[in-house]
């Protein structure tokens, strides 16, 4: 599906759904006995999410939230700027944050900050991809799916201009599809 569009195919739909089932085992292994509150971070998390909670042999809730990367600008307000706040009260819960790609760490690390103020008992992150040579804040996921280049990937959840989060793929967008948007 749209594979014209990709540079490379990073990761196939097999691969993802592989590392998904084994990133499944760990977090049932790990949080056995406890009944944790899994979040996911809109809009990109929806399918990891969905594929990764199916697997998952323990008596969890879902709940979801939404926030805005970068706000007005690009320099980091200190506070993150919360569209769609969770339902649930997280203090004394064990909270699982679910995220298609940690980056820069900007976004999650400034929901991390929000989210421990809460008093959860534990708050563990949970990403399909991580981009490490991006980052500018000291944050660091305690589930990874794969680890990867500085490339720009879609698919899984993940977008270029809201398109292509339906690929069940991880794909390297072809340059020739942004330049060509954004000359
Ligand atoms: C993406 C992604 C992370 C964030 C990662 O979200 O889902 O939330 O960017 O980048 P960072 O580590 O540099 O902060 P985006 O704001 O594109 O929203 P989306 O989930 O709706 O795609």
């Amino acid at each position: 599906m749209m594979e014209q569009d990709m540079e490379q195919i990073l990761f196939t739909q097999a691969q993802v759904a592989g590392r998904i089932r084994e990133m499944a085992r760990e977090i049932t292994r790990d949080y056995a006995g406890k009944a944790p509150l899994v979040v996911g971070i809109l809009r990109g998390s929806f399918i990891f999410m969905a594929d990764l909670v199916r697997q998952v042999e323990l008596p969890l809730c879902l709940d979801f939230m939404s926030a805005s990367s970068y706000g007005a600008g690009t320099v980091s307000s200190g506070k993150v700027n919360i569209r769609l706040d969770l339902q649930e009260d997280i203090a004394g819960r064990d909270v699982l944050l679910v995220e298609d790609i940690l980056d820069t760490g900007n976004t999650l690390s400034k929901l991390v900050a929000e989210l421990q103020a809460r008093g959860p008992a534990s708050l563990k992150l949970c990403v399909l991809l991580d981009k490490p040579d991006r980052r500018t804040k000291p944050i660091q996921a305690d589930y990874v799916g794969f680890t990867i280049p500085d490339a720009f990937v879609v698919g899984c959840g993940l977008d270029y201009d809201q398109r292509y989060r339906n690929l069940p793929y991880i794909g390297i967008l072809k340059p020739s599809v942004y330049e060509s948007e954004n000359p």
